[in-house]
């Protein structure tokens, strides 16, 4: 952890839930929110944001999209774009996500474009990255994330609050997570890859962790080096597990 920033616990909650589960997912995370010292964000589907703002209204909680298309408008049937998820009362969006780059064919120069518009509408582009069980395997990890960071990373993606989340493809819904040595490791790489490629502005970009985290595992992944909070699938549909990954967050 970085002393000096707070962590940021995000949920994605990916296609999950009605419209009715949703409210009722975001009350609840509203009456508990209170006394958790990390920042809350949760991505619902897009078609839920509306709903969810208005539950979150005046609350710390932020909300976030799951993803956004390139364009700021036009003939994209089926896509949202950046400053829908803006006007909707999405102040983040998670991009590149590895389930978009494998079940949607999404390439990092794609990702990076999304992330662009995203930044043009105002919105905090939250950049997944990771490598698949057999890219650790081969030892590729760190050249595989290193060429995703670098390809997939816009101008003004620091100053714009972009924020970086190490999801290995093989933790993420499994229940397998890797060693707390390894991830340290990872982080610690990726922090010096934002130094060499963008100096003091990327020693600050906030780098999540994702894969498989849970109330039980959360204080030893968060208290890491350089794990400057959590993306959080499955255990983000349950109020009390979300919460308790927040508290688990040093300082929480
Ligand atoms: P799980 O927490 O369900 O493993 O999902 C992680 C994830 O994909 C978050 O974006």
């Amino acid at each position: 952890m970085n002393g000096a920033i707070r962590p940021l616990v995000a949920g994605n909650w990916k296609m999950h839930g009605s419209l009715a589960r949703a409210r009722a997912l975001a009350a609840a995370l509203r009456r508990a929110a209170d006394g958790v010292a990390a920042a809350l964000l949760v991505c619902p589907p897009a078609i839920h944001i509306p709903a969810v703002a208005e539950v979150l209204a005046g609350s710390a909680i932020a909300l976030g999209g799951q993803d956004c298309h390139p364009a700021a408008e036009g003939a994209h049937t089926g896509d949202i774009s950046a400053p829908m998820l803006r006007d909707a009362g999405a102040s983040y969006v998670i991009l590149g996500h590895s389930e978009r780059r494998s079940q949607h064919q999404e390439s990092s120069a794609l990702v990076r474009a999304k992330a662009e518009a995203a930044l043009a509408a105002g919105l905090r582009p939250i950049l997944c990255l990771g490598e698949s069980e057999a890219e650790r395997a081969a030892g590729r990890a760190e050249e595989v994330v290193a060429r995703q960071l670098a390809e997939s990373l816009p101008e003004g993606f620091a100053a714009g609050g972009g924020v970086i989340a190490y999801e290995p493809v093989w933790a993420i819904g499994s229940g397998r997570t890797p060693s707390a040595a390894e991830i340290a490791a990872m982080h610690g790489f990726l922090r010096r890859q934002l130094r060499a490629g963008w100096g003091e502005a990327g020693a600050a970009v906030p780098i999540l962790y994702g894969g498989s985290v849970k109330p039980g595992n959360a204080g030893a992944i968060l208290a890491l080096p350089e794990v400057g909070g959590a993306l959080v699938g499955g255990a983000s549909l349950l109020a009390e597990d979300f919460l308790a990954i927040a508290r688990a967050a040093p300082g929480g």
